[in-house]
Parts: structure tokens; sequence; C-alpha cells
């Protein structure tokens, strides 16, 4: 059975489509697991990074959700051999309608299930918020995994991550756990970002990832060339540091 996990921050620009296309890439590479992608954000980058020409595809996320569309229909196999269900803004215009159905909460869990046994794993990118999409991913994950960036606005957000989860877990009863806790964008030249580290390390303890991301032009680059950080520039510390996430997430499985 696959391990889903939902990449979540309600604050935007912290990382979680990059992390999501390159922990993905690394996991099929690295350690030749069957992953999915599921793109639950209208902004699409999880499957534009993966080469999906998100403007012009038939199908998308939104068509399984409402039941129009077989879900084998609108999976795609990507040459980086992850799999996405993909989404672009036309999954924002169905918000509402959405909103209204019974059983909201539970769309993307019900549609995923009859394809769970094809995937290791399944990562689910969220939007920058907390409405009915980021819901969905939560409720379909085992656990969430928390990107966030070494800013003020970073460390505040945190109140709001937990308050959500604990919505989660309390209103709608889903044992959501926290898989860990990433530190993203991390400028060994500012003091700032140590210092928002150490506070997150106090806070989260041992549920923080050993390795933390920097700060790094070649990650910021590589979706531009259409290739993950470790096609990209395998030798730089972007590389390494996914890498390490890699073998993170793959042994607490
Ligand atoms: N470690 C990094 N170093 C430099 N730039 C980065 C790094 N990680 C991500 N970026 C860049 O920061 C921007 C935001 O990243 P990304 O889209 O992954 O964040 P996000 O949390 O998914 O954003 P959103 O909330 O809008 O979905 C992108 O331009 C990305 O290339
Ligand atoms: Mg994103």
């Amino acid at each position: 059975m696959a391990r889903k996990l939902a990449v979540f921050n309600m604050k935007g620009g912290v990382a979680k489509s990059t992390t999501v296309y390159n922990l993905a890439v690394g996991l099929v590479k690295f350690k030749k697991q069957r992953v999915l992608i599921v793109d639950i954000d209208p902004q699409g980058n999880a499957s534009a990074a993966l080469g999906i020409p998100i403007w012009k595809i038939d199908f998308q996320l939104k068509d399984v959700l409402q039941h129009k569309t077989p879900l084998e229909q609108v999976l795609v196999s990507t040459d980086s051999g992850v799999d996405v269900l993909p989404s672009n803004l036309f999954l924002a215009e169905e918000e509402i309608p959405i909103s209204g159905r019974p059983g909201r909460e539970l769309l993307l869990r019900k549609a995923i299930a009859p394809i769970l046994d094809k995937y290791d794993f399944v990562l689910i990118d969220c939007p920058p918020n907390i409405g009915v999409f980021s819901i969905n991913a939560l409720m379909a994950s085992d656990a969430v995994l928390i990107p966030v960036d070494m800013s003020y606005l970073g460390l505040l957000g945190v109140q709001g991550i937990e308050r959500a989860l604990t919505l989660v877990r309390e209103q709608l009863e889903h044992p959501i756990e926290i898989a860990g806790v990433l530190a993203t964008r991390y400028d060994r030249r500012n003091n700032l970002s140590k210092e928002v580290f150490d506070a997150l390390t106090n806070h989260f303890g041992d549920k923080m990832f050993k390795s933390v991301i920097p700060e790094s032009v070649r990650i910021r680059e590589a979706p531009s060339h259409g290739q993950s950080i470790f096609d990209y520039d395998k030798d730089s510390v972007g590389a390494l540091a996914y890498s390490q996430l890699v073998d993170e997430v793959y042994k607490c499985q």
C-alpha cells in the first residue's frame, strides 16, 4: 500500500512544489520506488515541472474529483518515471461547486483509492491556503510533510499549520501525522536562517528532517531546464540536500 504524503503549508513560496517534484524524481531514481504526484494546486506547478503542457491537457484532476472522467484517462506517465494527476487553473473554477458537494472532504481519498496498490509513494502538492483542496489532500494522506522557509513569516505561519492539522484530526476525525518539517531556502550567510531554524527545532524536536534545503540558484534554475536538481546539477549542494531528504522519507515509510 502506498505511503501518502501531503506537502502542505498555507504560506506561499516555501518550496512545496519544488520539494514534491525533486523528492518524487529522487525516490524513483535512487530508490526505484513507484511514485504518483497528485497536483491539487490550480497553479499546476508540480505538473509543469514534470513537463506536462498544462494549458493543453484534455483531462485533469478536477474531472476525476467530479466523476466526469475515469482516473486512468487523466493519469500521465512522464519521462522521469513519475506518474501525475495534473491540474491547471481550471481547477480553481471548480472550488465553489466542489465545496458544495456532500462528502466534499473525501473526494480525493476516494478517487485515488483504486490505484494505491500501483504505487509506493503518493505525493500531493497542496495550494497555499486551507481551502477545500488542501483539506482533500490532508484527508487523503497518512502524513504531512511541511516545508518551512527560513523567514520570520515562515515561522509565524507554523501556528496556522498546526491549527489546520488540529481541525483535520478533531473535526474531521482523521489521525494525520506529521512526517516531518523541512527547513527550506536556508541561507548560511544570514543570521535569520539560523534563528528560524533553531526556533523550529525547539518547537518540533525530532519531527524536523535532518536534511536542510539550502537557498540555491541551481534549485531555482532547474525547472526552467525541465530537469530535477539531480539531473540539472547532480553535484550541487541542492542535489545533495534533496538526496538526503529522499533517504529520510524512504526510511520512515
Ligand atoms: N532552495 C531554493 N533555493 C532557491 N529558490 C528556490 C528554492 N526552493 C524553491 N525555490 C524557488 O522559489 C519559488 C517558490 O518555490 P515553489 O513554487 O516550490 O514554492 P511553493 O511553496 O510550491 O509555492 P506556492 O505556495 O505558490 O505553491 C520558485 O521560483 C522556486 O524555484
Ligand atoms: Mg506550489
